[in-house]
């Protein structure tokens, strides 16, 4: 097993983040250009997203309420809201080789309003999509279901990829929003193996991926059996 010493560590992520800095000081470059030239636009449309976003929050919360009076409890335990900030969409443009314009962003980046909504139980998750992709206004873009098929590292979530109406003075605007729908035990590990993988840019040996997989599966076993709990309560 190949293990970093302390001090290999430290050199490796010094230089990550050098290399971290150079990236998004060429790419803000390119953000401050195009900023000047359409900024106000830009704070407009980011402005639609966050309404789109609060739009589907909304949403949830309403399912909640009435779900709580239905079965006296509450199938939401938590709501979690972003915007994605400029550097990451203009890197996330380049990383895609697409253009820095308004245009690739609404056409390309289905992640700019993004909602994570922490369920209690399994069962809540299916539910609560279900409920939401019934209504009228919203329309199904992409649905991928990481929880009948988990990633390879054991990732488990409902993706939901939306659009949705937002009603402006004169005009009315369709906008995307991604949903993340996973219970608190998902929601547990993923934001763990988020903290583990995302901030340091660390290579995972194959020990450790393989740790982080059963980790993965102790949650996978705890939601199974406190569904199963649920159940036999018939709650
Ligand atoms: P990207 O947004 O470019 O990554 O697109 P994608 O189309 O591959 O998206 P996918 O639906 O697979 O994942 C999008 C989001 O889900 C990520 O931004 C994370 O928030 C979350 N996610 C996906 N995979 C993982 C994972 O392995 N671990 C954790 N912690 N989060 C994940
Ligand atoms: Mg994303």
């Amino acid at each position: 097993m190949e293990i970093f010493k302390k001090k290999d560590m430290s050199e490796f992520t010094k230089e990550y983040e050098k290399n971290k800095r150079l990236l998004m000081s060429t790419v803000d470059k390119g953000i401050m250009k195009y900023f000047q030239k359409r900024g106000e636009e830009i704070q407009r449309l980011m402005s639609y997203y966050r309404c789109a976003m609060m739009e589907i929050e909304t949403k949830f919360r309403v399912l909640n309420e009435e779900y709580s009076l239905q079965h006296d409890r509450n199938p939401i335990n938590s709501i979690k809201t972003r915007i994605k900030q400029l550097p990451s969409i203009a890197e996330k443009l380049e990383r895609k080789g697409l253009e820095l314009s308004l245009e690739a962003i609404e056409e390309n980046l289905n992640d700019v309003a993004g909602i994570r909504v922490i369920c209690a139980f399994q069962d809540d998750v299916y539910t609560l999509a279900n409920a939401l992709l019934a209504q009228d206004d919203v329309t199904l873009i992409e649905r991928k279901d990481y929880i009948a098929n988990p990633k390879p590292n054991g990732y488990r979530s409902l993706h939901l990829i939306v659009s949705v109406p937002i009603f402006l003075e004169k005009e009315k605007r369709s906008m995307k929003v991604e949903i993340q729908l996973r219970t608190i035990a998902m929601d547990c590990w993923a934001s763990l193996e988020h903290q583990l993988r995302y901030k340091k840019d660390y290579e995972f040996t194959d020990a450790m991926q393989q740790e982080l997989y059963e980790c993965a599966a102790l949650s996978k076993d705890l939601d199974n059996r406190m569904d199963k709990l649920r159940s036999s309560m018939d709650i």
